[in-house]
Parts: C-alpha cells; sequence; structure tokens
C-alpha cells in the first residue's frame, strides 16, 4: 500500500513556549522567516503525499491563514509588479490539499491522532509531530516510507538520545534487522527511571500507522502525564502485530523548546541564502564575547 495521507497534530498547548504561545502557536514560531509546520507540509509534499489534515485548535487560526491566499499581499504585490513574489506566496497556498480540523480540548497526541479518524478511513497514514522540524538531505517521511514498503510494518523514526531525554521522551524495545533499521517488541512513555527504559532510542516527531491504531486509541486511557499517549497505542500496536523503527537521517530541531527553536534558527541560519553571510560573520565577532 502507497502512504497518500499525513496528519500534523498542532493542537497542543505548548506550554513549554509560554508566554509567546498564548498568542503564537508554536507550530508557527519561524526558523528564519518561515513558521516550523510550512516545513512540515514540505516535507509531506516531497515525500509525493498530497492530502495533509493539520489538527488545530481554538486560538490557532495562523496556521490556516498561512495556508491560504493573502488577498492583501498578493494585491499589493502585483501593483508593484513583484509578480514573482505575489506567485511565491500563492503557491504555499497550491503545494497540496491541506485541510484542518480542530482537537476540542488538548488531550494528548493520541487524543489528537484519533480526532484523524475519519479523514484517514482504512489507509495506512504518517504521523508528523506539529513542533519537530527535521532537515534531511532525503526528506525523513519518505526515508520511512521505504522501510514500510519494504516490511508492511509501521514504522517510528528513532534516534538514540542522551538518557535525560529519554524519560522526557520515550524508550523502545528494539533489535537490529539491519543497517539502521530495528524491529520494534515494545515501548515505553516518559520512563520514570533508567531501570523501566530498555534502550535509549526515542521517536522523534515521525510515524507511519497502519489504520488499526484507531480501534487501539479507542481503547486507550490516559497515561503519562494524565494524556492519551499515542505511545501506548503503540505499544499495543507492537504487541499485536509488531513495528520497525529507522534511525533516520537528519538533523531535528524541537521547535516547542525555547533551545531547540533558538538552536534551529542559529544553524538553519548560517544556510539561508539572503542572510547567511552576513549571520556568520556577526556569529564569529559575537562568540568572542562569550
Ligand atoms: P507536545 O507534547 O510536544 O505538545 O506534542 P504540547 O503538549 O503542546 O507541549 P508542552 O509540553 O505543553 O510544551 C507534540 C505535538 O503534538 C501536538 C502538539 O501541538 C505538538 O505539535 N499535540 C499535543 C496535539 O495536537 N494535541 C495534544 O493534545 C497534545
Amino acid at each position: 500500500m502507497k502512504i497518500t495521507k499525513a496528519v500534523i497534530p498542532a493542537a497542543g498547548l505548548g506550554t513549554r513556549m509560554l508566554p509567546i504561545s498564548k498568542a503564537v502557536p508554536k507550530e508557527m514560531l519561524p526558523i528564519v522567516d518561515k513558521p516550523a509546520i510550512s516545513y512540515l507540509v514540505k516535507e509531506a509534499v516531497d515525500s509525493g503525499i498530497q492530502d495533509i489534515l493539520i489538527i488545530t485548535a481554538f486560538g490557532k487560526e495562523a496556521m490556516a491563514d498561512y495556508f491560504d491566499y493573502s488577498p492583501i499581499y498578493d494585491h499589493h504585490l502585483e501593483k508593484k509588479g513583484q509578480h514573482e513574489a505575489a506567485q511565491t506566496l500563492r503557491s504555499l497556498a497550491d503545494m497540496a490539499n491541506i485541510y484542518f480540523l480542530r482537537q476540542k480540548e488538548a488531550k494528548g497526541l493520541g487524543h489528537a491522532v484519533l480526532t484523524a479518524k475519519s479523514f484517514v478511513g482504512n489507509d495506512d497514514f504518517v504521523v508528523m509531530y506539529g513542533d519537530d522540524v527535521i532537515i534531511s538531505e532525503k526528506p525523513v517521511v519518505r526515508q520511512l516510507m521505504d522501510v514500510y514498503e519494504k516490511y508492511g510494518l509501521g514504522v517510528a523514526g528513532v534516534k538514540e538520545v542522551p538518557w535525560e531525554l529519554v524519560m522526557k521522551y520515550c524508550s523502545l524495545d528494539a533489535s537490529l534487522l539491519e543497517d539502521h533499521v530495528y524491529h520494534v517488541k515494545n515501548m515505553i512513555e516518559k520512563p520514570k527511571t533508567r531501570e523501566e527504559a530498555f534502550t535509549n532510542l526515542s521517536i522523534l516527531g515521525r510515524v507511519i500507522l497502519p489504520a488499526s491504531i484507531f480501534d487501539i486509541l479507542e481503547q486507550t486511557g490516559p497515561g503519562a502525564g494524565g494524556e492519551i499517549q499515542l505511545t501506548d497505542a503503540m505499544k499495543e500496536l507492537c504487541l499485536r502485530e509488531g513495528m520497525c523503527a529507522l534511525d533516520f537521517e537528519g538533523t531535528r530541531y524541537d521547535m516547542g523548546s525555547k533551545l531547540g527553536f533558538l538552536m534551529a534558527n542559529v544553524k538553519e541560519g548560517v544556510k539561508n541564502e539572503e542572510i547567511g553571510a552576513p549571520f556568520k560573520t556577526f556569529l564569529k565577532e559575537f562568540i568572542k564575547e562569550l
């Protein structure tokens, strides 16, 4: 089966980014001049996906505005003869079929994915965590699709992370199948102790799931932090039919954390065509003061 649908949960409260997240969705925080969510949509499109559902929430309308035509800018740019700039702005709205659905209460990532049930139907699909931007040569969703097409199982994008982060993310019980590819037998969300954890392999931002995950999510009660956790449902999926994991190629930025947001802007800022060179010069000078 070919993966043709992506679900981007972006309805969380973003408490780690308060106070900005009171008024600006963390998924709209920029890397230089583009919001995090636009990197995700582009990654999905570059992986061959055209149908994208963004799970949104009250107060997060800026995301829908971003992927729409903007008559004010359109008119302004066309009047000044800047047709190419106007076309570039319009292309943001034209790059995919982007749907929006509201999660009415922030009950957790698992609950946000369950909101997508009728959009997904019986298809296997990819979930892209809305605040995880991953910059890579080959889009990470495409990397996961390759593993999915080979093994016919759900696939989690993973990395080895420092142990203190395992306690904040999740831990996978996984055995190596081939270079960078694992078979996952079990997993735990936010293990409380090192003993509770299996390995320091954690899921970072991308998973391909079968539609059968919805039956499991409907039976999944609140877990760590009182939220309905996607990891708890994936654990059940592992026990029922197994899952794979791919240690993907790419640099991941957690745009839902202050440090991740700043790192993304510094590292991607120096690569920027327009301001990269002067920004690098600034950084070299600045570093002497540190
Ligand atoms: P996070 O756990 O990073 O989001 O979820 P959060 O709950 O907003 O974070 P903090 O801890 O309060 O800062 C990963 C992705 O899942 C979405 C988030 O918007 C984020 O993009 N999410 C999370 C939902 O869509 N709904 C939820 O109920 C929770």
